[in-house]
């Protein structure tokens, strides 16, 4: 079978959080079981972009509405990533830095999308599947069933995963003209309350809509930021499939982050070692229960919960515990994670912005990993933390649920909560402080954790399932 994944974010190229690793995982683990996979995504002035040869396969140009623009497909050279890898150029648009938070983001994944259908359709033979991902990409299933110049397209089967239902791209109707030309009687594919809505388009008009863990398949339907009647009526066409995390860029034994590196039977030292690194750096007790947060600092990562639950587990837990905390997102939370680092000098420290290389030290040198999340559709951190031997703090919520067991209860190896509440997260560092203080059932559960296995090969597995479903 030959997969086109179309995404926003692919890791190594470009990535803003877990859409990012998975779309520059799951490829990788589509080629090892003897398929073709293949990636299109935005060309951001990011750092891989510089530093790796390209070669141009496409260049033409087509309509944003009522502008003319040029678009130019380049292919990495040498297959790096163990697939192929393609960027869409679009000056004026796509050329920025980040990925996301322009004024103009419309504009950009709207010209991306009708850019990477256009080239398609000169595509001599046509992919198996199309594999879109969240609502940057998902107006791709409408665009080639609906828009009358793509119709040589319509055949073939796409996938939608959602990744996240909370952003769901909402565009004005007085923006309907950047569609190309589209059957008109299809109004209510695109609308949901008098917007269209990507995502919501993406539901109906792809064949099969997959999300990333079973829990948030069914939440979804609960609560969705206003989908949730959607997910009811075309729950037969969803499928909950869990993340798998890439074992060889995440690995202990090997990660070229990592000063020091380990494994299950290496785990007292070599976390010791990179704990110790961490607390010197961050001016933190190496003795104490390292807690850390790295994230999004947004609401659905419950991230403004932290400043009061990490100084009411300081203040009532007696300072047995240290805190550090990596992350961006909302200035406010951002300003509060800042401030609080003088009034806890040497229990708490935070460093705002995003770093891939400390988030790495992290998973390594913590002892525990806090998620008390909101919404958590998978979750790739808990994972990552858990094959370096870190026990997850998690709120039951979505992928968290489906990947973490209490302590309390058989077989169980982390310490769950049920409220993303002060009050839960106090109680749940109250238990981890307890748990670091038997240091051998602590060690036994680290052991444990190491042993996991949260690889790809069974979800790879599956996303394959699926799309032989479709095929005829
Ligand atoms: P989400 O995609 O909702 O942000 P996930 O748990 O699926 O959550 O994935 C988050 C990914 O982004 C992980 O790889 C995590 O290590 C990474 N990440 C998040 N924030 C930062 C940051 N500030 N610095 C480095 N890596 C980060
Ligand atoms: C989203 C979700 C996160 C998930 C990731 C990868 O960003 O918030 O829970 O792990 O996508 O699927």
């Amino acid at each position: 079978m030959e997969i086109l994944h179309v995404s926003a974010e692919c890791y190594p190229v470009a990535k803003a959080g877990g859409l990012g690793d998975v779309v520059g995982a799951l490829p990788k683990f589509l080629t090892a079981a003897g398929h073709i996979a293949k990636v299109v995504m935005p060309m951001y002035r990011t750092k891989y972009l510089y530093e790796h040869k390209w070669e141009v396969v496409h260049k033409s140009s087509t309509y944003l509405g009522n502008t003319w623009f040029d678009y130019t497909i380049i292919k990495e050279s040498k297959n790096l990533l163990g697939f192929d890898l393609y960027l869409v150029d679009i000056n004026g648009l796509l050329d920025r830095e980040k990925i996301y938070g322009y004024a103009d983001d419309i504009e950009r994944f709207m010209s991306f999308q009708i850019a990477v259908v256009d080239w398609l359709s000169s595509w001599k033979h046509h992919p198996d599947v199309i594999h879109v991902h969240d609502h940057h990409t998902a107006l791709i299933p409408f665009m080639i069933k609906y828009c009358y110049q793509y119709q040589a397209l319509a055949d073939i089967p796409t996938v939608l995963t959602i990744h996240n239902a909370q952003y769901q791209g909402w565009i004005d109707w007085s923006k309907s003209d950047y569609i190309p030309h589209w059957d008109g009687w299809r109004w209510g594919t695109l609308d949901w309350n008098n917007m269209i809505n990507p995502l919501a388009a993406g539901i109906k008009s792809a064949w099969k809509v997959t999300t990333v863990s079973w829990s948030y398949l069914y939440e979804m339907r609960q609560e969705s930021n206003g989908l949730e009647a959607l997910f009811e009526y075309e729950k037969g066409k969803c499928v909950g499939i869990l993340n798998g995390i890439d074992t060889k860029v995440w690995d202990p034994e090997k990660d070229s982050y990592l000063d020091e590196h380990f494994s299950v039977k290496t785990l007292e030292k070599g976390k010791k070692a990179n704990k110790d690194a961490l607390c010197a750096e961050f001016g933190l007790h190496p003795d104490k229960p390292l807690i850390v947060f790295i994230g999004r600092l947004v609401g659905e990562k419950a991230a403004d919960l932290l400043p009061a639950a990490i100084g009411d587990s300081l203040y009532f837990i007696d300072q047995r515990m240290n805190f550090l905390v990596l992350g961006s997102g909302e200035p406010d939370v951002e300003y509060e994670l800042s401030n609080m680092r003088n009034y806890w000098m040497g229990y708490y420290n935070s460093r705002i912005g995003y770093n891939e290389k400390l988030s790495h030290q992290m998973y390594a040198g913590a002892d525990f990993l806090l998620m008390p999340s909101r919404v958590e559709p998978c979750g790739l951190n808990q994972m990552y933390a858990m094959r370096y031997g870190t026990v997850p703090l998690v709120r039951r919520t979505g992928g968290l649920r489906d990947t973490v067991i209490d302590i309390g209860e058989p077989g169980g190896y982390g310490i769950c909560f049920n409220q993303a509440s002060v009050g839960d997260i106090t109680n749940a560092v109250y238990r981890a402080v307890e748990l670091y203080e038997d240091q051998e059932k602590f060690s036994k559960i680290r052991r444990q954790l190491m042993k996991l296995d949260f690889s790809w090969d069974n979800s790879a597995e599956q996303y394959l399932d699926v799309y032989k479903s479709l095929l005829p």
